[in-house]
């Protein structure tokens, strides 16, 4: 992509309205537009962040064997009376009446959808177990939306939902979401920490929330500081080994950790003092078991083995996904900009010309653009005819995590700078070998993908 061609409409001052670091820099890089309170619109350099994101948890849900579906935002009002939450669900829920008055809402999650779809069309245990997933835009008109995409009233979120026969069927799932969530944000270049939480509006007994530590966070978090030294790595987990599963969940919460709601003081007390910590975390992610809350009302009912009718157990699992953008670049910032993980970067690389218009130096630069996109590298390149100090600015707002500079001088003796936006550092490098570099950066990155 050439920047002088492309959409990105940089703010050069700090907007007022914004009181978060990350909700600062998606405006200032031109990434997202406020349309009306809580709600956006991306601009194409947020969108490519979105959809990168959005990949992630794609591959992550069905490597975990979880099957996509897209259910719509407007759900019908009797879906909601049936299960009793539309009266329980109080202002958060936005309510319209169609031109023939019915009753309709804008889905601020899909429990009962789901219901009505599995309860339509299963009725075996032969089917199961069946979890269904979807990322699709959800409305909660909540009192005080406010950091931008962190809370919004109109956000993008990945729901999933399990079917088993028995409870131990749906722990399984539950445990198998634990680990696919651990794996996706570690793609994401974000530590989450799964922590003990409170069920709320969706009901039910076993709950964690994923949250990521930082100063802006809206919920309150205690924990145990060993915890923040696990990581599940390149593990590989079969998903279908229920024992499996349950080790990873008993390893990642075998430490104290918890949100505000379900903290215990007693408890936390018997950690040794010098690792206890009190923090802020953002919550990007829950997991639920709920068992038959929603299918005994509903009628979500399978013939088991033994011939009888009985409601399936279920769970229902979320990502935030426009959400996670905000908690990524809380975690990876600095005072020029947004530094990218590489898993979720807008683009590889960023491409500077230091001087435009001269044959030789956009002939080189055309050159490595070819060579790094044949090696599946996406490209921006600063072609615009401006100072090589405004186009550094730019590229370190916008946070691409590599930038490969090239100049007359450089050139002279067959080198181009390699500069990583982390750690600022430069080497000098002939064309050939800075794309073999960033290839050689990116290649894990393309490993971890998966496609079913
Ligand atoms: N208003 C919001 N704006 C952006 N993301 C949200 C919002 N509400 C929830 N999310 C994200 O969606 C995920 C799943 O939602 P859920 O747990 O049902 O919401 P809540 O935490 O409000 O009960 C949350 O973990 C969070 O990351
Ligand atoms: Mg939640």
């Amino acid at each position: 992509m050439r920047l002088s061609r492309y959409f990105l409409p940089v703010l050069k001052e700090n907007p007022s309205e914004a009181q978060i670091v990350s909700h600062r820099l998606m405006l200032r890089a031109g990434m997202i537009k406020q349309q009306a309170a809580g709600i956006y619109s991306w601009l194409p350099l947020g969108l490519r962040v979105l959809d990168r994101i959005q990949q992630i948890v794609h591959e992550e849900q069905q490597r975990a064997g979880h099957i996509p579906v897209l259910m719509p935002t407007m759900q019908p009002a009797d879906l909601w009376r049936e299960s009793g939450r539309y009266d329980d669900y109080g202002q958060e829920m936005l309510r319209i009446r169609d031109r023939h008055d019915r009753d309709m809402l804008f889905g601020p999650t899909n429990e009962e959808m789901i219901t009505d779809i599995f309860r339509s069309s299963v009725n075996s245990y032969k089917d199961l177990p069946l979890t269904l997933y979807q990322i699709q835009w959800k409305f909660r008109d909540e009192v005080r939306p406010r950091f931008g995409v962190m809370r919004g009233r109109e956000f993008l979120m990945k729901d999933g939902y399990n079917f088993d026969l028995t409870r131990e069927g749906a722990l399984h799932a539950y445990n198998r979401h634990l680990v696919s969530y651990l794996r996706t944000y570690e793609r994401m270049g974000l530590q989450a920490i799964p922590m003990r939480a409170d069920s709320g509006p969706i009901g039910g007994e076993d709950t964690h929330e994923f949250l990521v530590l930082a100063e802006t966070g809206e919920s309150e978090v205690f924990y145990d500081s060993a915890i923040t030294d696990l990581t599940f790595g390149g593990r590989q987990i079969d998903y279908d080994d229920a024992d499996a599963c349950r080790a990873v969940l008993e390893e990642f919460t075998s430490r104290y950790a918890r949100t505000d709601e379900t903290h215990d003081e007693a408890l936390f007390a018997q950690i040794p003092e010098e690792r206890r910590r009190t923090a802020r975390g953002i919550e990007v992610g829950q997991i639920f078991y709920f068992g038959t809350k929603y299918s005994e009302p509903m009628g979500a009912n399978v013939v088991g083995p033994d011939g009888q009718r009985v409601p399936v157990h279920m769970g229902s699992h979320g990502i935030g996904v426009s959400r996670l953008l905000g908690a990524i670049i809380e975690a990876s910032h600095d005072e020029r900009g947004i530094i990218w993980p590489e898993g979720v970067t807008p683009f590889h690389v960023g491409l500077v010309n230091l001087k435009q218009g001269d044959a030789s130096t956009d002939s080189a630069c055309e050159a490595l653009e070819r060579e790094l996109t044949a090696r599946g590298l996406e490209v921006l390149y600063d072609d615009r005819d401006e100072r090589a100090g405004a186009k550094f600015a730019t590229m370190d707002l916008i946070g691409l995590p590599w930038r490969i500079t090239v100049g007359p001088r450089g050139l002279a003796s067959n080198v181009v700078e390699l500069t990583s936006r982390r750690t600022g550092e430069s080497v000098e490098l002939a064309p050939a070998d800075a794309v073999a570099r960033v290839a050689e950066v990116y290649a894990p990155v393309f490993a971890a993908s998966w496609r079913g």
